[in-house]
């Protein structure tokens, strides 16, 4: 299975910064062993699609949409809209989301079920705060997000689904979660799928990725942990100087 290197640009960026980030990216050479995909905001979205030209390699995604395909939504974007511009991902559920917009598991699974509707992979991002963590609630609040925002889905055929673990501790914080506890909770997530959907869906169909305070030195520590599919990364997939040595590095693993 590929390893998935995901870059969230988040609220950065200009669109001329996207599109040199992008046409760098396009440019660069990395292995079929790596799926490489960066989620700029909405309004650099049309021209990074330009951006990257013939190099369908490199695939472009969404932060966020919503789970009604159009109406009376105002600053909404639906997975139909998306579509539009050939995207093939969405993120959903971020943290910051979860946070800032008061973003529900119901509200995440609305979304996911719309973004699948659509055609799109969703990239379910779960993951405790350090409260959680320090009450011994983690593997509580990471089953339930897991299950919530994947309750009722009927998964099949070649429908992907990414499932990106980041504790809120550690995403943007400079304090990478300890390998061995991501894999403890990666593999948490993965019993969860199984008894959601069985084992053969759980393995064909899902895929289970790290994110918090990834960068070019700790990526290899991640990707040779049993069970991690790849990375989500924030900051260090911002800048082509953090971004490139991070995709060498996953690259020679
Ligand atoms: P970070 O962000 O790599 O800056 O910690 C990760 C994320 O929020 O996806």
């Amino acid at each position: 299975m590929k390893k998935l290197i995901y870059g969230n640009w988040k609220m950065n960026l200009l669109e001329v910064e996207s599109v040199a980030l992008i046409e760098t990216l396009a440019k660069t050479a990395w292995p079929d062993t790596i799926e490489l995909a960066v989620f700029p905001s909405f309004t650099s979205i049309s021209h990074a699609c330009a951006a990257r030209g013939a190099n369908m390699r490199l695939h472009i995604g969404a932060q966020d949409c919503f789970w009604e395909a159009k109406g009376a939504y105002t600053g909404e974007v639906s997975p139909t809209q998306l579509r539009e511009f050939n995207l093939t991902r969405v993120l959903i559920g971020h943290s910051e989301r979860r946070q800032y917009l008061g973003e529900t598991d119901e509200m995440v699974n609305r979304k996911i079920k719309a973004a699948i509707s659509a055609g799109l992979t969703p990239v379910l991002c779960v993951g405790e705060t350090d409260e959680d963590r320090r009450r011994g609630l983690w593997t509580e609040v990471i089953a339930r997000q897991t299950s919530q925002g994947l309750a009722g889905l009927a998964i099949s055929g070649t429908q992907r689904v990414v499932i990106a673990y980041e504790p809120i501790w550690a995403v943007g914080s400079g304090r990478p979660c300890d390998p061995n506890d991501a894999r403890e909770a990666h593999a948490l997530i993965r019993n969860t799928l199984i008894e959601m959907f069985g084992g053969t869906v759980a393995q064909q169909n899902f895929s289970v990725i790290y994110g918090g305070s990834v960068d070019a030195d700790n990526i290899v520590s991640y990707l040779s942990e049993e069970g991690i599919d790849g990375a989500l990364i924030g900051g260090a997939s911002q800048k082509s100087a953090t971004f490139l040595p991070l995709i060498e590095a996953a690259s020679k693993q």
